[in-house]
Parts: C-alpha cells; sequence; structure tokens
C-alpha cells in the first residue's frame, strides 16, 4: 500500500517536457484571453522588485506569450530583456509582437546563458513544472553578483478540487503534482541565493460548470503534464466529474484552488 502511494506520488510528479512545451504551444493563441488568474499572479510577483532597482539585463523565464515580457520591457526600458520557454508556439506568438525583447528557446533547469549575465531574472507560473534545486542553481549561475530572482510558482492544494473529483471517477493522474509549500521553502533555504522573501497565498476561482473550467485550463495549455497514460475522455467520464465535483460547489460556483508561491532572492 505505501509502495503504491510512493509510486502514484512519483507518477504525479514526473512532467514529460515535450508534452509540456505541446500543450502550451497549442494554447499560444487562446492563453491571453484567459489568462486573468495569471496576470493577477504576475502583477504582484512584480511587486517584489524593488523601488529603484535599474537592471540593465533582464530574463524572462518561462515567457509563454510574452505578456510579462512586455511589461518588463516598459518597466526598465533601457534594460536589454530577454524571454526563454521551452513551448515553440509561445515563442512565435511572442515574437511576432515585435517587441523590443529576444527571445530564446530553451530549458529552464538547463538554460542557455552564460555565468553572471542578469541582473533580475523574473518568472510567473512557470517554474513548478521544474525541480526547484536546479532552478535555482540555474538561476544563481547566470545572475550577476547582487542580482535577483522575482518569481511566482505554484505548491501542495493547487487544483485540489478538481484532483479530488478525478479520484472519484478514474485512478489516473490528471493533475500535475507540486511540491508542499514547506518542502520549497526548504529548498530555497538551502541554495546559494539569500531569501529576501517567500510567501504563500491561496487564490480560488469560481465557474459555473465542469465543462467551462476543463475549457478554460486547455485555453491556458495548463492540460495534465506528467507522463502517465491516460484514457480518453468520453462523455460519461465527464459526467461522472460533473456528478463528483458537485459536492465542493458553493453559492458562487464550483471552486478551483491555487495555492501560489511569491518569492523575492537575491544572489
Ligand atoms: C503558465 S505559462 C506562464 C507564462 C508567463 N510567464 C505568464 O505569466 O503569462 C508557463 C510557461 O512556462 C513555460 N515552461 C514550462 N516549463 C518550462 C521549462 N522547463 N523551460 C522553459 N519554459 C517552460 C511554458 O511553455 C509556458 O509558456
Amino acid at each position: 500500500m505505501q509502495s503504491k502511494l510512493r509510486d502514484r506520488e512519483a507518477l504525479f510528479k514526473t512532467v514529460d517536457k515535450q508534452r509540456v512545451a505541446a500543450n502550451f504551444s497549442r494554447a499560444a493563441e487562446t492563453y491571453d484571453s484567459a489568462a486573468a488568474l495569471q496576470k493577477r499572479v504576475a502583477a504582484r510577483a512584480m511587486l517584489g522588485v524593488p523601488a529603484g532597482f535599474q537592471p540593465e539585463r533582464v530574463l524572462d523565464l518561462g515567457s509563454g506569450t510574452g505578456s510579462q515580457t512586455s511589461i518588463l520591457k516598459t518597466t526598465f526600458s533601457d534594460a536589454h530583456v530577454t524571454g526563454v520557454d521551452l513551448a515553440m508556439g509561445m515563442l512565435k506568438h511572442a515574437s511576432s509582437q515585435e517587441l523590443d525583447a529576444s527571445w530564446c528557446r530553451g530549458d529552464i533547469e538547463s538554460l542557455p546563458f552564460k555565468n553572471d549575465s542578469f541582473d533580475l531574472v523574473f518568472s510567473s507560473l512557470a517554474i513548478q513544472w521544474c525541480e526547484l534545486e536546479t532552478v535555482l542553481s540555474e538561476v544563481r549561475r547566470i545572475l550577476k553578483p547582487g542580482g535577483l530572482f522575482v518569481f511566482s510558482s505554484l505548491a501542495k492544494g493547487t487544483m485540489v478540487e478538481l484532483n479530488q473529483a478525478w479520484q472519484q471517477v478514474d485512478s489516473h493522474v490528471h493533475i500535475n503534482g507540486f511540491d508542499p509549500f514547506s518542502l520549497q521553502q526548504q529548498k530555497v533555504s538551502n541554495s546559494a541565493l539569500q531569501q529576501r522573501s517567500l510567501m504563500l497565498q491561496q487564490e480560488t476561482l469560481y465557474y459555473p460548470s465542469v465543462l467551462t473550467l476543463l475549457r478554460e485550463l486547455k485555453a491556458l495549455g495548463v492540460n495534465t503534464v506528467h507522463s502517465a497514460q491516460q484514457g480518453l475522455t468520453t462523455r460519461a467520464r465527464i459526467q461522472k466529474l460533473e456528478q463528483a465535483y458537485e459536492s465542493s460547489r458553493t453559492e458562487v460556483g464550483l471552486p478551483l484552488s491555487y495555492q501560489v508561491i511569491y518569492g523575492t532572492l537575491v544572489n
């Protein structure tokens, strides 16, 4: 029983990067219109940059459609801003907007930049599919001394309602696993970066139906991104999911919670 649970937990956390890239590439045209929470989170993460900070070189890790890269360029107009992402579709979309920024395909866990390259590394809702220790070590390597890493990410408990509803339908892993906040705090304090701030905040969205919720996740490219085999999402299974999710319904609709981490670290 214990080892079955461990296997499931491991599967829950196994991320298939090709699938991450394919899902986000497919969502490049629909992402911005569905990303209300993501925009709010990024704006809040951005508050982690201290007033008066004047970076010369800025990197947006997991830059997606480039919406935050664009804000970084507006905020730090004299800086050279680069967006890096795994998903070719996202990069194509971002680069078609004639923003004064450079674009680069790359993996956050193995960044294609030299040591001491950036004054500010920003990242919103992208590092949660990576191994945090590797991300912190890569970010430290490419940050100049005194440089800042300002980010948002996700912790365990994210989409708990959807996960619980799926568990009543079948035994597949449908939701990506995220480490608990306490474990991520520990990884940050074990890293060579110094912690200026690190906090957790819950955000809950409400939907009229399971179908609107699933459609929004698909538009965002946030389909399941682990490497497990999944069955087909048949109408019968969706109906089961709808029934299971009803037990969580509130006056304002079906809840979907996000456990959002905000951090500012210094090299
Ligand atoms: C939820 S979107 C966020 C995009 C943008 N930061 C924003 O706030 O709108 C996550 C982005 O991270 C990218 N991503 C996920 N894992 C990555 C990795 N290992 N390396 C580079 N990019 C990654 C995805 O392709 C996607 O574009």
